[in-house]
């Protein structure tokens, strides 16, 4: 069954009085299947939110429909297994993160025993376990949408849908949040999340959407996506010398052209994080 479905999904906004209306999104279909992590990529204002939006019944759509787990999404028990991290998530500061999740904990029904175990557990899967006691104003960015994402967890969701996750948190900590949504994926969770940050969808999502203006203007699976069928690269180490000219030779012989020959490059998020790693006295502000 699918986790998501929509369908002709539009939400023009008023803009009021003689302004008329603003088309922010346009006849979106999706369907996201359960345990699938769908990223909708997009630049900003090219509809992320309001999609997310519109299928949590938060606003109404102008027209078309979404469904969660084939319940219609204008019923209130369609979002009865859903967890939320917004855009902006707003939390009381002088709550430590344990009393934040037992008052989100509490919000839902969960008490007691029951509760205590849950938070136990949610604390640990974040990795907040050293922060539980300090109040959420000292807490980065990073640990702030861990605890964000504790809490969307609270009453075990099968579906989480996430607005950009990782906005405004340093690789690190953009690091645990993506290690954090493949262990949801693990667990058989399905995850939707917004981004306009590409390369950190890439390695935790199974399939991408990209709106732009209101339009789903490509989708796919990501590995097909980002693979270029029509070319073939080697990584080749000790060649010696001249190693090289029989390598394109061979490559013509075969009918082929070698278009590209370079020194393999590693990203600045790894030789940043393998930076940091190595550094003895420990990672920033890291917890
Ligand atoms: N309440 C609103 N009233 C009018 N326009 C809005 C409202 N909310 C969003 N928009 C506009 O709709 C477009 C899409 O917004 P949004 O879904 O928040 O984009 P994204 O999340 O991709 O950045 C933007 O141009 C934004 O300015
Ligand atoms: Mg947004």
């Amino acid at each position: 069954m699918d986790a998501i479905r929509t369908e002709n999904l539009t939400k023009k906004y008023n803009l009021g009085w003689r302004k008329g209306r603003f088309l922010a999104l346009e006849k979106l279909n999706l369907r996201i299947p359960e345990g699938e992590v769908y990223g909708l990529l997009g630049p900003n204002g090219s509809g992320k939110s309001t999609t997310l939006k519109c299928i949590l019944d938060l606003i109404t759509p102008t027209e078309g429909a979404a469904w969660i787990f084939g319940v219609p999404a204008t019923k209130v028990e369609s979002r009865l297994h859903v967890g939320f991290l917004p855009e902006n998530p707003y939390f009381y500061r002088y709550l430590t993160g344990g009393e934040t999740l037992e008052f989100y904990g509490q919000l839902c029904g969960i008490r007691g025993a029951a509760l205590h175990r849950r938070i136990e557990e949610l604390i640990e899967l974040v990795g907040l376990a050293k922060a539980r006691d300090r109040r959420l104003a000292g807490y980065s960015k990073g640990m702030l949408q861990r605890i964000g994402l504790a809490q969307a967890l609270i009453h075990d969701p099968r579906l989480l849908l996430l607005d950009e996750p990782t906005a405004g948190v340093d690789p690190i900590g953009s690091r645990d949040i993506r290690d954090l949504i493949l262990r949801l994926k693990q667990m058989g969770k399905t995850v939707l999340l917004s981004s306009h940050l590409l390369a950190q969808v890439q390695d935790v999502c199974d399939r991408i959407g990209v709106l732009n203006l209101g339009q789903m203007i490509l989708e796919g699976d990501v590995d097909q996506l980002i693979s270029d069928q029509r070319r073939l690269s080697f990584t080749v180490e000790g060649l010696p010398a001249g190693g090289r000219g029989q390598i394109e030779q061979a490559a013509q012989a075969a009918g082929a052209k070698v278009v590209g020959v370079e020194h393999p490059q590693t990203t600045l998020e790894t030789l940043f994080l393998d930076a940091v790693r190595q550094d003895k006295r420990g990672a920033g502000e890291h917890d």
